[in-house]
């Protein structure tokens, strides 16, 4: 049975011993995983110094790759890093780990690549002179969540794009963290974040919906990650007649929704029970949530 106290992630799994036997890819070669070590010099261990994206396989595909691929590239570019590959090189380096591990269905890597190891442990980039460092951890994953994440409001923001755009999916993840830990010491699983003008705009780690009397609203986009999951969602809405908002939207409008969802490419779509202790809608997964995770999952399967 499970304690509805304890702290549910959206990052959640059911348990797999075979995680423990996995393969990880680790610049070009396919380790054992007690055997794949990076560098105490390395970029990212040292100074959060990468960029980073979570890929999930379903039934033999991995979903949206060029999508993923695409944006860690944009990353990269965006940050000055050389991946020194091209992107069908990175395609290849998922494929072979998938195969080295026997994986067909229901998996996840994160794919992260670094500045790489650096020559004295200091912040300069241009000490960072052998090339970048790339891993690929793939784990036997089915998303499991017990009950309905709650959520609650922080005081940390998703700030502007000048500093550290929200954007970026890098390896500093200090912001998300700090949220995420103030959340849970105020007995929620994860953080609500709002915007540099109070408007609700995502979670400390996927992109955040709301559902008000049959349409679906999320955030203007302005300050959070350009989920993939999200662009989806919002296409997928359009597509089948489902009134969508990108817009600014405030936490009373949070409150008295119908449904709550985040999304990512880890869970999908994952339901909202509770925010800031209100209880939303039934405080269960909504009609639109589950037509939407329904959708989704025909998408993905198309
Ligand atoms: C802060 C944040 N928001 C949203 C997402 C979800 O993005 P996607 O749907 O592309 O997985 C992620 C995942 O990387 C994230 O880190």
């Amino acid at each position: 049975m499970t304690d509805t106290a304890d702290p549910v992630t959206t990052h959640q799994a059911e348990d797999d011993a075979r995680n423990e036997q996995i393969l990880i890819w680790v610049n070009g070669r396919i380790v054992p995983k007690a055997q794949a070590m990076v560098s105490v010099y390395d970029s990212g261990f040292m100074l959060g110094d990468g960029v980073w994206e979570g890929i999930r396989l379903y039934d033999g595909r991995w979903a949206f790759l060029d999508e993923h691929i695409e944006r860690l590239f944009e990353a990269a570019k965006a940050i000055d890093l050389d991946i020194a590959l091209t992107p069908e090189q990175v395609a290849q380096a998922i494929f072979d780990t998938q195969a080295a591990n026997g994986m067909q269905t229901d998996a996840h890597a994160r794919l992260m690549v670094t500045r790489g190891v650096k020559h004295r442990p200091f912040q300069h980039p241009s000490l960072s002179r052998s090339g970048p460092t790339m891993v690929i951890i793939m784990e036997h994953s089915r998303p499991k969540i017990p009950r309905p994440i709650r959520l609650a409001t922080v005081p940390h923001l998703r700030g502007l794009p000048m500093t550290q755009d929200p954007k970026l999916n890098s390896h500093s993840k200090l912001n998300c963290i700090l949220a995420c830990i103030a959340a849970e010491k105020a007995g929620a699983d994860e953080a609500l974040m709002l915007d540099v003008h109070g408007f609700v705009n995502t979670t400390n780690a996927c992109n955040f919906f709301i559902v008000r009397k049959g349409e679906v609203w999320t955030s203007t986009g302005d300050y959070c990650m350009n989920g993939i999951t999200r662009g989806k969602v919002i296409q997928l809405c359009r597509d089948n007649g489902i009134p969508v908002f990108e817009r600014n939207f405030s936490l009373v409008d949070t409150y008295s929704a119908d449904e709550a969802f985040l999304t990512g490419t880890f869970g999908a779509q994952t339901p909202v029970g509770m925010i800031d202790g209100r209880v939303i809608g039934s405080g269960e997964m909504g009609p639109m949530t589950e037509r939407l995770r329904g959708l989704y999952k025909a998408m993905v399967a198309a």
